[in-house]
């Protein structure tokens, strides 16, 4: 067994050292602070386990992610995103009987309410889709109160309900947000309609004249929506456990995580690629000009869909959608210019010492987006799938965080280095 310790001047500290079950080791520096006056600088906590998770297992050295113990491509190949999400917020895969139970619990509590249904009126029709949905998010606490009391044991008794609605709502309110930006009637869930399928027809179904999606298509939709169920202790699920801390109910916390989810650093990296790769194509140039820019330094001219800040040597999400990339649209025969820039632009950089050197490869982002133009969603709503994708992760989270006896609230120290203490100036005397 490692053991850890600290020597600060002539004493020294020992430190108990924590090993995870697949071996990950951190030092445990809860009583640093009680015990030498110090605190550990971390800033943005990239170096910091703020909770231990029995959720998901993510390497990023070796490109390995697992929910539950299953590896990603596992799930991507044989389940689907129900079953993962049950998966990832119960802990176990569903056995028969469980599975229906929970589809059945997703299907019947699937409809937006007439009373919610004001709430849209009140965005302007351009309104950004994020800021709609983490509002609406946030507005189930308002409507569902029974289920939103903020006190750990009361909503820990009715979170099964509550995770289903979050999951099925969530889904139907970014097809809402969708129809009525684009100032169509609203289309109702039907209950008979698998998950995904459900969606598609709720987006795109005339008030007439019924969607019915092709299998591909709704396979694509799943397989974006499971690759993006949970992603372990990121900025929009970190912030679903930092809100939930302190007793905030379920919906409330992941309106919070809707909201961090919609900075183009994280979940708004989908549309920022599509907004890359289109203003590439636009331009008629072949990306050259993107990736000399990129290598600028400059924060503001990334290239998007690429690096990430825990995978260095390959997301495998990215793998994985990759290839389903390619398939989707050969079978919905559609030849989009985009992914010929797309993979110009990555076969370039990864031959790039810029990139190379810094272990910036292609994340989940670089080609989902594509996918999601072939199966007809707008690009300004691709974050908005993403947040339906990362509920299930964002849920079982919070579970943890509400069901953790030994639990604090979320609170981390600072370094100040601001003004040290002076005295008040009358405004007479200030210049
Ligand atoms: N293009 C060009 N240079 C980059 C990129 C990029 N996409 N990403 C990182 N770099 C450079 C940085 O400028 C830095 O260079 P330096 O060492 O010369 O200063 C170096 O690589 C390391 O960068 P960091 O900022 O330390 O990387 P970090 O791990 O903090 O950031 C992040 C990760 C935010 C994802 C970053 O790679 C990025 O901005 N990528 C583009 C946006 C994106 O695709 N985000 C999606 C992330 S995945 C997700 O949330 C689903």
């Amino acid at each position: 067994m490692a053991t850890a310790s600290l020597k600060l001047d002539d004493k020294e500290y020992p430190l108990p050292v924590i090993v995870g079950t697949e071996g990950e080791k951190a030092i445990d520096t809860r009583k640093l602070r009680a015990e030498t006056g110090y605190i550990a600088y971390d800033q943005g906590y990239g170096n910091t386990g703020s909770c231990e998770s029995a959720i998901t297992y993510l390497d990023g050295d070796n490109g390995v992610l697992r929910h539950r113990g299953y590896p990603i491509d596992q799930l991507a190949q044989f389940s689907d995103y129900v079953e993962t999400a049950y998966l990832i917020i119960y802990g176990e895969l569903p056995n028969p009987a469980k599975r229906k139970e929970f589809g059945l619990l997703l299907r019947k509590n699937a409809a937006v309410e007439t009373q919610m249904q004001k709430i849209f009126e009140g965005f302007p029709k351009d309104a950004p889709p994020m800021a709609m949905l983490s509002s609406i998010v946030g507005s189930l606490a308002a409507h569902y109160p029974q289920l939103a009391t903020n006190n750990f044991e009361k909503d820990l008794k009715t979170f099964d309900l509550a995770a289903a609605m979050a999951i099925s709502k969530i889904r139907t309110i970014g097809a809402m947000i969708y129809r009525y930006q684009k100032g169509l009637p609203y289309i109702f869930p039907k209950q008979e309609l698998p998950f995904c399928e459900n969606f598609l027809h709720m987006m795109f179904s005339e008030p007439y004249k019924d969607y019915v999606a092709e299998p591909e298509v709704a396979k694509a939709l799943n397989l974006l929506l499971l690759l993006h169920a949970d992603h372990e202790q990121n900025c929009s699920t970190s912030t679903v456990r930092m809100v939930g801390s302190s007793a905030a109910n379920l919906f409330t916390s992941l309106s919070a995580g809707i909201s961090a989810l919609s900075g183009p650093l994280h979940g708004g990296a989908n549309t920022a690629v599509m907004q890359m790769l289109q203003s590439i194509h636009d331009e008629g140039d072949d990306g050259t000009r993107f990736i000399a820019a990129a290598k600028s330094g400059s924060k503001s001219n990334r290239l998007m869909g690429f690096g990430h800040p825990v995978y260095r040597n390959f997301d495998p999400r990215a793998k994985i959608i990759g290839k389903a990339c390619d398939d989707v649209l050969k079978k919905l025969g559609i030849k989009d210019p985009l992914l010929e820039i797309a993979k110009h632009l990555e076969q370039a950089a990864l031959k790039d010492d810029y990139f190379v050197s810094r272990k910036l490869y292609p994340n989940v982002d670089f080609y989902s987006g594509i996918i999601m133009r072939a199966i007809g969603i707008p690009t300004n709503m691709f974050t908005v799938i993403f947040a339906i994708g990362r509920a299930p992760g964002e849920i079982a989270n919070w579970r943890e965080v509400a069901a953790n006896p030994k639990g604090r609230i979320y609170r981390p120290r600072q370094v100040y280095v601001g003004p040290v203490k002076r005295d008040y100036v009358p405004m007479t005397q200030r210049t």
